[in-house]
C-alpha cells in the first residue's frame, strides 16, 4: 500500500477506511474488530471517525472492538473529528445544531474521543466544519495544550475552503496536516471553487470523503448520476474491469493534489476494490470525460 507524507513523523495509507457507518454493519464488537484487522490486511492503516457519527457513537464501538485486541491501536493512523453539536436526544438542551471551537470545547471533545476510543493519543484531531465565530487564537491555545500533554499528535480541518484554511493557519505554529472534503466524480465543487487549486499550491493534501457521493453513484438517484454512471461504465469496459468503483477510486487517484479517498463500505469486496484500483491509470481523456459528465456541459 503507498505511504502518504502529511508531516515529519506522519503518514497515512492512501486509501482510508471510514468509520461513520457502523451502525449500518451491525456488528458486535468481535465482528468489529475482524472487520478492522481485515481491512488493515489490505495494507489500509488509517481510520477516519467523528465525535458525532452514529449519534456520539461510533467511536466507542471502534474502542470496544479495539479492547479486545490492545496491541492493534499502535499500527493504525486514528482520524478524528470534533466541533459539531447535532440534534441529539443525548444532548437535550441544545436547540439547534451549531459548531462550538473555543478552546475549552475542543479540548473536552478531545479528551471525550480518546476516553471513546480507549486510546492515549489520537492522531490526528480535525476541526468538522469551519464556523463563522471560530477564533483562531482560541483554537491555537487548544491545539498548543493537546500537543503538550501528548493527547493529540497532529491537527488538520474538514470541510473548510482556502480562506478558511488560511486565516486559521496564519495563527497555527504547526501546518495542518490535511483538508477532509468531499470529492466525487458527483461533487465536483471543490475543483471549481479553487480548494483542489489551493492543496497542490500548499502541498495541503486532501482526504475525500463520500467517493461514491453516500451509495449515489452505485445506485443513481438523479439524471446526473445517471449521466456519471453511464460514463463510468464505458470507462469500466474499457479497462477491463467489472465495476464502476474501481474507476471512480482511480479517478480521484489520478488528481495532482494526492487525494486520500476514505472508503465508507462495510464490506469488505469494495474495500478491496478501492486498494485495486491504485494499479489503474486512467488517460487524461477519460479522467475528463468523467470530469464532463459531472459538469453537464462540455469543457470551453
Ligand atoms: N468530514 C465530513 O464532513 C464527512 C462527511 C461524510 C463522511 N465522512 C467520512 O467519509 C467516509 C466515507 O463516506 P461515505 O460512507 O459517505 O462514502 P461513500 O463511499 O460515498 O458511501 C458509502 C455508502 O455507499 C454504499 N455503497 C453502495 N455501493 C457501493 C460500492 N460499490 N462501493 C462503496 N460503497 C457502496 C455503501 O454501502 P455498503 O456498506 O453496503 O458498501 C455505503 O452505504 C465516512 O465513513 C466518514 O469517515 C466525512
Amino acid at each position: 500500500m503507498e505511504k502518504v507524507k502529511l508531516a515529519n513523523g506522519l503518514e497515512f495509507s492512501r486509501i482510508i477506511h471510514g468509520q461513520m457507518r457502523i451502525l449500518d454493519w451491525k456488528m458486535n464488537s468481535q465482528e468489529l474488530l475482524a472487520f478492522i484487522e481485515q481491512i488493515m490486511e489490505l495494507g489500509i492503516d488509517t481510520f477516519d471517525n467523528a465525535d458525532i457519527y452514529g449519534n456520539y457513537t461510533c467511536e466507542g464501538l471502534v474502542g470496544d472492538a479495539l479492547a479486545l485486541k490492545p496491541e492493534l491501536r499502535k499500527q493504525m493512523t486514528i482520524v478524528t473529528k470534533c466541533g459539531i453539536n447535532i440534534l441529539s436526544n443525548k444532548f437535550p438542551q441544545k436547540k439547534i445544531q451549531y459548531y462550538d471551537y473555543r478552546a475549552e470545547y475542543i479540548i473536552q471533545e478531545a479528551e471525550n474521543s480518546l476516553r471513546n476510543l480507549r486510546t492515549d493519543y489520537l492522531d490526528v484531531l480535525l476541526l468538522h466544519r469551519p464556523s463563522d465565530i471560530l477564533n483562531p487564537h482560541e483554537v491555537a491555545e487548544a491545539f498548543g495544550k493537546l500537543r503538550r500533554e501528548g493527547k493529540v499528535r497532529y491537527f488538520g480541518v474538514s470541510n473548510f475552503l482556502s480562506h478558511d484554511v488560511s486565516a486559521l493557519q496564519a495563527y497555527l505554529d504547526e501546518k495542518l496536516v490535511t483538508n477532509q472534503i468531499e470529492i466525487s466524480p458527483y461533487r465536483i465543487i471543490h475543483f471549481e471553487n479553487g480548494n483542489m487549486n489551493y492543496c497542490v499550491e500548499k502541498n495541503l493534501k486532501p482526504m475525500a470523503y463520500c467517493p461514491i457521493a453516500d451509495g449515489r453513484l452505485a445506485k443513481p438517484t438523479d439524471e446526473k448520476s445517471e449521466r456519471i454512471v453511464k460514463v463510468l461504465h464505458e470507462i469500466a469496459e474499457e479497462l477491463g474491469v467489472p465495476e464502476t468503483d474501481s474507476v471512480i477510486y482511480a479517478w480521484l487517484l489520478k488528481h495532482p493534489s494526492v487525494i486520500m479517498p476514505i472508503n465508507g463500505s462495510g464490506k469488505i469486496e469494495r474495500i478491496r476494490r478501492s486498494v485495486e484500483a491504485m494499479k489503474l491509470d486512467l488517460t487524461v481523456e477519460q479522467w475528463s470525460r468523467i470530469f464532463v459528465a459531472s459538469r453537464g456541459v462540455a469543457l470551453p
